[in-house]
């Protein structure tokens, strides 16, 4: 199916990449990610709906709005509320739109309290520690829904 819609979210601080801990997340800037993606999905036949607030709420209403668009899935990268935050989790289980988990770094080989993932509980699968990769990882992913 042509142009099927994909969401790509992304939480708080990820408005700050390519200046924020380089050595851990890159040099690449959310808006070289979403050029990358753009250029993937075209290929692909599917159209990106990227979007980042630092506001938990934006997120969850985005989610919402993910499933009342048709979306085919939703890219996920919650930032630091992946691993608080179990308004993400209930909306995740809200929605019948696939949800991939998405993060540069891979939290499981960093501190103690990036190890527990609620978006990840919830999620259809998790794509991790491949820098900006990891998004176009997870759109392979999305193409296949
Ligand atoms: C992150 C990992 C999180 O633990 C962290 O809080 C982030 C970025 C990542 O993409 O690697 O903000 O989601």
């Amino acid at each position: 199916m042509a142009n099927r819609l994909v969401y790509v979210l992304n939480g708080p601080n990820l408005n700050l990449l390519g200046l924020r801990e380089p050595a851990i997340y890159g040099s690449d800037t959310l808006d070289d990610i979403a050029a990358m993606l753009e250029d993937r999905a075209r290929e692909l036949g599917l159209t990106i709906e990227m979007r980042q607030s630092n506001h938990e709420g934006h997120l969850i209403d985005w989610l919402h709005e993910a499933q009342a668009e048709d979306a085919a899935a939703v890219l996920l990268n919650a930032g630091a509320f992946t691993h608080t935050s179990i308004a993400l989790y209930d909306a995740i289980r809200a929605i019948a739109t696939p949800v991939i988990e998405v993060h540069l770094s891979n939290p499981h080989a960093r501190e103690e309290f990036r190890h527990k993932s609620y978006v990840g509980m919830a999620a259809r699968g998790s794509i991790a520690g491949f820098g900006a990769k990891s998004y176009l990882l997870a759109l392979e992913a999305a193409a296949g829904f």
